[in-house]
Protein backbone atom coordinates (compact mmCIF):
# COMPACT_ATOMS: atom_id res chain seq x y z
CA UNK A 1 0.00 0.00 0.00
CA UNK A 2 1.22 3.44 -0.76
CA UNK A 3 2.17 5.71 2.37
CA UNK A 4 0.50 8.78 0.74
CA UNK A 5 -2.24 7.05 -1.24
CA UNK A 6 -5.00 7.83 1.35
CA UNK A 7 -3.72 11.22 2.44
CA UNK A 8 -4.35 12.05 -1.52
CA UNK A 9 -8.07 10.39 -1.14
CA UNK A 10 -9.04 12.69 1.76
CA UNK A 11 -8.32 16.19 -0.17
CA UNK A 12 -10.71 18.26 -1.09
CA UNK A 13 -12.23 18.02 -4.47
CA UNK A 14 -10.83 20.86 -6.44
CA UNK A 15 -13.14 23.10 -8.93
CA UNK A 16 -12.89 22.99 -12.62
CA UNK A 17 -9.88 25.01 -13.00
CA UNK A 18 -8.15 24.02 -10.51
CA UNK A 19 -8.48 20.42 -11.58
CA UNK A 20 -7.38 21.51 -15.21
CA UNK A 21 -4.57 23.29 -13.36
CA UNK A 22 -3.80 19.51 -11.72
CA UNK A 23 -4.30 17.77 -14.90
CA UNK A 24 -1.75 20.36 -16.83
CA UNK A 25 0.90 19.69 -13.78
CA UNK A 26 1.18 15.94 -14.40
CA UNK A 27 1.12 15.78 -18.25
CA UNK A 28 4.11 18.38 -18.01
CA UNK A 29 5.69 16.42 -15.49
CA UNK A 30 5.10 13.12 -17.97
CA UNK A 31 6.66 14.35 -20.91
CA UNK A 32 9.75 15.17 -19.46
CA UNK A 33 10.63 11.50 -19.71
CA UNK A 34 10.67 11.92 -23.48
CA UNK A 35 13.83 11.52 -25.17
CA UNK A 36 15.00 11.96 -28.90
CA UNK A 37 14.43 9.25 -30.89
CA UNK A 38 11.54 7.22 -28.84
CA UNK A 39 8.48 6.10 -30.18
CA UNK A 40 5.53 7.59 -27.29
CA UNK A 41 2.24 6.03 -27.35
CA UNK A 42 0.00 9.04 -27.26
CA UNK A 43 -3.20 8.41 -24.72
CA UNK A 44 -6.71 10.00 -25.18
CA UNK A 45 -8.45 12.34 -22.93
CA UNK A 46 -8.62 15.76 -21.67
CA UNK A 47 -5.20 15.13 -19.40
CA UNK A 48 -3.53 13.44 -22.24
CA UNK A 49 -4.26 16.51 -24.20
CA UNK A 50 -1.94 18.49 -22.45
CA UNK A 51 0.78 16.09 -22.50
CA UNK A 52 0.42 16.22 -26.36
CA UNK A 53 -0.02 19.73 -26.56
CA UNK A 54 3.26 20.23 -24.94
CA UNK A 55 4.56 17.48 -26.92
CA UNK A 56 3.64 19.36 -29.97
CA UNK A 57 5.36 22.27 -28.43
CA UNK A 58 8.54 20.15 -28.31
CA UNK A 59 8.72 18.77 -31.45
CA UNK A 60 8.82 22.58 -32.79
CA UNK A 61 11.54 23.27 -30.96
CA UNK A 62 13.37 20.09 -32.47
CA UNK A 63 12.71 17.05 -30.53
CA UNK A 64 12.66 14.04 -32.92
CA UNK A 65 10.46 11.37 -31.88
CA UNK A 66 6.90 9.24 -33.22
CA UNK A 67 4.17 9.29 -31.90
CA UNK A 68 1.71 6.29 -32.20
CA UNK A 69 -1.97 7.72 -30.96
CA UNK A 70 -5.01 5.61 -29.44
CA UNK A 71 -7.66 7.23 -30.96
CA UNK A 72 -8.56 9.17 -33.91
CA UNK A 73 -8.85 12.49 -31.65
CA UNK A 74 -5.79 12.03 -30.58
CA UNK A 75 -4.25 11.24 -34.27
CA UNK A 76 -6.75 14.96 -35.38
CA UNK A 77 -4.41 16.63 -32.38
CA UNK A 78 -1.08 15.71 -33.34
CA UNK A 79 -1.48 15.74 -36.59
CA UNK A 80 -2.68 19.61 -36.09
CA UNK A 81 0.55 19.61 -33.87
CA UNK A 82 2.91 18.20 -36.36
CA UNK A 83 3.89 15.35 -34.45
CA UNK A 84 5.14 12.60 -36.54
CA UNK A 85 3.11 9.60 -36.15
CA UNK A 86 2.91 5.97 -37.17
CA UNK A 87 1.18 2.84 -37.46
CA UNK A 88 1.54 0.49 -34.58
CA UNK A 89 1.37 -2.45 -37.45
CA UNK A 90 4.86 -0.80 -38.76
CA UNK A 91 6.60 0.06 -35.32
CA UNK A 92 5.48 -2.97 -32.94
CA UNK A 93 7.28 -1.83 -29.96
CA UNK A 94 6.63 1.57 -27.72
CA UNK A 95 8.96 3.24 -25.52
CA UNK A 96 6.82 5.68 -23.59
CA UNK A 97 3.29 5.97 -23.74
CA UNK A 98 1.20 8.39 -21.79
CA UNK A 99 -2.21 8.22 -21.01
CA UNK A 100 -5.14 9.13 -19.02
CA UNK A 101 -7.37 6.84 -16.39
CA UNK A 102 -10.85 7.00 -14.83
CA UNK A 103 -9.62 5.13 -11.75
CA UNK A 104 -6.89 4.07 -10.46
CA UNK A 105 -6.45 2.21 -7.18
CA UNK A 106 -4.20 1.62 -4.76
CA UNK A 107 -2.26 -1.09 -7.13
CA UNK A 108 -2.52 0.79 -9.63
CA UNK A 109 -4.77 -0.73 -11.43
CA UNK A 110 -7.15 1.10 -13.22
CA UNK A 111 -10.28 2.06 -15.10
CA UNK A 112 -10.17 3.73 -18.23
CA UNK A 113 -12.68 4.29 -21.46
CA UNK A 114 -14.51 7.48 -20.04
CA UNK A 115 -13.51 8.55 -23.77
CA UNK A 116 -14.56 5.32 -25.69
CA UNK A 117 -11.01 4.37 -26.60
CA UNK A 118 -10.20 1.73 -24.10
CA UNK A 119 -9.38 -1.13 -26.64
CA UNK A 120 -6.45 0.48 -28.80
CA UNK A 121 -5.47 2.00 -25.27
CA UNK A 122 -5.27 -1.12 -24.11
CA UNK A 123 -3.07 -2.80 -27.02
CA UNK A 124 -0.86 -0.02 -27.32
CA UNK A 125 -0.05 -0.23 -23.16
CA UNK A 126 0.48 -3.87 -23.46
CA UNK A 127 3.73 -3.06 -26.37
CA UNK A 128 4.89 -0.03 -24.30
CA UNK A 129 7.67 -0.92 -22.24
CA UNK A 130 6.82 1.99 -19.77
CA UNK A 131 3.29 3.21 -19.56
CA UNK A 132 2.76 6.35 -17.59
CA UNK A 133 -0.50 7.17 -16.26
CA UNK A 134 -1.33 11.06 -15.82
CA UNK A 135 -4.24 12.23 -13.66
CA UNK A 136 -5.66 14.60 -11.28
CA UNK A 137 -6.23 13.88 -7.15
CA UNK A 138 -10.07 13.02 -8.15
CA UNK A 139 -9.35 10.05 -10.08
CA UNK A 140 -7.63 8.33 -6.82
CA UNK A 141 -10.47 5.77 -5.12
CA UNK A 142 -10.28 3.49 -2.43
CA UNK A 143 -11.69 0.11 -4.89
CA UNK A 144 -12.12 0.58 -8.78
CA UNK A 145 -15.72 1.03 -9.57
CA UNK A 146 -16.50 3.07 -6.48
CA UNK A 147 -16.92 6.39 -8.68
CA UNK A 148 -17.21 5.27 -12.51
CA UNK A 149 -18.70 2.84 -14.85
CA UNK A 150 -17.18 0.12 -16.34
CA UNK A 151 -17.30 0.68 -20.04
CA UNK A 152 -17.07 -2.43 -22.08
CA UNK A 153 -16.77 -2.26 -26.28
CA UNK A 154 -18.67 -5.02 -27.87
CA UNK A 155 -19.95 -5.26 -31.29
CA UNK A 156 -22.66 -3.86 -32.90
CA UNK A 157 -24.23 -7.82 -33.47
CA UNK A 158 -26.26 -9.32 -30.65
CA UNK A 159 -25.09 -6.09 -28.33
CA UNK A 160 -28.34 -6.58 -26.16
CA UNK A 161 -27.52 -10.31 -25.58
CA UNK A 162 -24.02 -9.56 -24.94
CA UNK A 163 -25.27 -6.53 -22.75
CA UNK A 164 -27.53 -9.63 -20.81
CA UNK A 165 -24.36 -11.92 -20.15
CA UNK A 166 -22.68 -8.51 -18.90
CA UNK A 167 -25.36 -8.31 -16.10
CA UNK A 168 -25.05 -12.18 -15.59
CA UNK A 169 -21.43 -11.38 -14.00
CA UNK A 170 -23.84 -9.03 -11.47
CA UNK A 171 -24.20 -5.10 -12.87
CA UNK A 172 -26.19 -3.19 -14.28
CA UNK A 173 -25.22 -2.14 -18.21
CA UNK A 174 -26.35 0.57 -19.79
CA UNK A 175 -25.86 1.72 -24.01
CA UNK A 176 -23.40 4.51 -24.30
CA UNK A 177 -25.99 7.38 -25.71
CA UNK A 178 -24.76 10.73 -27.08
CA UNK A 179 -27.56 13.00 -27.60
CA UNK A 180 -29.71 10.05 -27.86
CA UNK A 181 -27.64 8.19 -30.54
CA UNK A 182 -25.38 4.82 -29.68
CA UNK A 183 -21.80 6.04 -29.18
CA UNK A 184 -19.71 4.32 -32.15
CA UNK A 185 -16.09 3.79 -31.15
CA UNK A 186 -13.20 4.06 -33.60
CA UNK A 187 -13.62 0.57 -33.93
CA UNK A 188 -17.09 1.25 -35.05
CA UNK A 189 -18.51 -0.93 -32.18
CA UNK A 190 -20.70 0.23 -29.13
CA UNK A 191 -20.08 0.63 -26.00
CA UNK A 192 -21.89 -0.92 -22.57
CA UNK A 193 -21.23 1.14 -19.13
CA UNK A 194 -21.45 -1.24 -16.52
CA UNK A 195 -22.31 -0.32 -12.96
CA UNK A 196 -20.83 -3.17 -10.63
CA UNK A 197 -19.96 -0.84 -7.86
CA UNK A 198 -17.04 -1.54 -6.15
CA UNK A 199 -14.98 -4.38 -8.24
CA UNK A 200 -13.46 -6.97 -5.53
CA UNK A 201 -11.37 -9.03 -8.22
CA UNK A 202 -10.45 -6.68 -10.51
CA UNK A 203 -7.92 -9.15 -12.52
CA UNK A 204 -10.83 -12.14 -12.37
CA UNK A 205 -13.27 -9.88 -13.62
CA UNK A 206 -10.94 -8.11 -16.54
CA UNK A 207 -11.16 -12.29 -17.46
CA UNK A 208 -14.78 -13.22 -16.92
CA UNK A 209 -15.85 -10.16 -19.36
CA UNK A 210 -13.52 -10.55 -22.12
CA UNK A 211 -14.85 -14.34 -22.07
CA UNK A 212 -18.28 -13.53 -23.38
CA UNK A 213 -18.24 -13.57 -27.31
CA UNK A 214 -18.86 -10.04 -28.55
CA UNK A 215 -16.84 -8.45 -26.31
CA UNK A 216 -13.87 -6.87 -27.90
CA UNK A 217 -12.38 -5.31 -24.64
CA UNK A 218 -13.09 -4.01 -21.35
CA UNK A 219 -11.42 -0.88 -19.33
CA UNK A 220 -9.72 -2.79 -16.57
CA UNK A 221 -6.06 -2.18 -17.00
CA UNK A 222 -4.74 -4.75 -14.37
CA UNK A 223 -0.70 -4.69 -13.97
CA UNK A 224 -0.44 -2.50 -17.08
CA UNK A 225 0.44 0.71 -15.32
CA UNK A 226 4.47 1.19 -14.50
CA UNK A 227 3.82 4.66 -12.82
CA UNK A 228 0.95 7.12 -11.90
CA UNK A 229 1.40 10.65 -12.06
CA UNK A 230 -1.10 12.24 -9.36
CA UNK A 231 -1.47 16.57 -9.98
CA UNK A 232 -2.72 17.86 -6.68
CA UNK A 233 -3.53 21.03 -4.94
CA UNK A 234 -0.78 20.34 -2.40
CA UNK A 235 1.67 19.60 -5.42
CA UNK A 236 2.69 16.29 -7.71
CA UNK A 237 3.38 12.91 -6.77
CA UNK A 238 4.18 10.18 -8.46
CA UNK A 239 3.62 6.16 -7.58
CA UNK A 240 5.78 3.19 -9.05
CA UNK A 241 4.76 -0.02 -9.77
CA UNK A 242 7.83 -1.03 -7.90
CA UNK A 243 6.83 0.26 -4.72
CA UNK A 244 4.21 -1.53 -4.09
CA UNK A 245 3.92 -3.59 -0.61
CA UNK A 246 1.46 -6.12 -1.22
C1 LIG B 1 -10.26 7.43 -22.94
O1 LIG B 1 -10.96 6.35 -23.49
C2 LIG B 1 -10.05 7.22 -21.49
O2 LIG B 1 -9.47 6.02 -21.14
C3 LIG B 1 -9.32 8.39 -20.85
O3 LIG B 1 -7.95 8.21 -20.81
C4 LIG B 1 -9.88 8.53 -19.47
O4 LIG B 1 -11.28 8.58 -19.59
C5 LIG B 1 -9.39 9.80 -18.79
O5 LIG B 1 -9.88 10.92 -19.45
P1 LIG B 1 -9.72 12.37 -18.89
O6 LIG B 1 -8.26 12.65 -18.82
O7 LIG B 1 -10.45 13.24 -19.85
O8 LIG B 1 -10.37 12.37 -17.54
Amino acid sequence: MYKFLYSLLYYPVGGPVEQEEMKKQAAEKAVQYIEDGMVIGLGTGSTVEFAVKKIGEMVKGGLKITGIPTSLKTKRLATELKIPLIDLDDHTTIDITIDGADEVDSNLNLIKGGGGALTREKIIAFHSKKVIIIVDETKIVKGLGCDSFLPVEVTKFGWSATKKALEGLGCTGELRKIMDEAFITDNQNYIIDCDFGKITDAEALEKEINNIPGVLENGLFIGLADEVIVGSKQGMMTLERQDIVQ
